[in-house]
């Protein structure tokens, strides 16, 4: 049998694919009880969460919890060539993978985004358009989580996005307490299927 050029491509594509899953799925469930997941999302959820998003607008995005970076790089393709992404992730295994990157828009955090107030500080930050959390909200402790939203509404610019999403919809009444416009999405096409939390700082 001989394989033609786009054949052995697609092949390629195929199998690097399958390895990044594997990997994610590797570090995933060795710290289960932080990743919150032991499947990268889905092509469909990226799409829908960063949906609400101007990318010809946006200077300074935000994302929590970066995993792998497959939200990272969809970003990134879209992101405005003198903006800035900003990324948490606490698993140094996925931060140093996230390190081989190689962007100068992208400024990476091994640490826990209940900074967010001193990084921008840092920074010298005063606003952001957008946050995208992958977050696994409900296994975080409450106070950790309490903090971590009210300081990222803090730091949001007014109109601003902070786009979530979850397995459930068990931290709704939660958000709605900081944010008082949320638009709900779902994905059926994710492992698990999710729920898209859209909220806009008003
Ligand atoms: C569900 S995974 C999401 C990975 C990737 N963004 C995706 O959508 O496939 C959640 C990620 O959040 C990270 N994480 C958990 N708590 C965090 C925190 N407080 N600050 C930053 N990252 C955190 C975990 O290490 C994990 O990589």
């Amino acid at each position: 049998m001989t394989l033609n050029f786009s054949q052995i491509k697609c092949y390629f594509i195929k199998n690097t694919t399958l390895q990044k899953k594997k990997a994610f799925f590797k570090e995933a469930v060795k710290s289960i009880k932080t990743s919150g997941t032991i499947v990268p999302s889905s092509k469909y959820l990226i799409q829908k969460i960063l949906k609400p998003i101007d990318f010809s607008k946006a200077k300074v995005i935000v994302e929590y919890g970066s995993g792998n970076g497959i939200i990272t790089k969809e970003i990134l393709k879209r992101l405005d060539k003198d903006s800035k992404l900003i990324c948490f992730e606490i698993n140094t295994e996925f931060y140093n993978h996230l390190k081989t990157f190689k962007d100068s828009r992208l400024l990476l955090f091994n640490e826990s985004c209940e900074n967010i107030k001193s990084i921008c500080d840092q920074l010298n930050i005063l606003e952001i358009d957008c946050i995208i959390s992958s977050l696994p909200l409900t296994i975080i402790p409450d106070k950790i989580t309490k903090k971590i939203l009210t300081e990222s509404h803090y730091q949001l610019k007014e109109n601003g996005y902070f786009l979530q999403y979850q397995y459930s919809l068990s931290y709704y009444k939660k958000i709605k307490k900081i944010y008082k416009n949320i638009d709900l999405d779902f994905e059926i096409r994710n492992i698990p299927p999710a729920f898209i939390y859209k909220c806009k700082k008003i």
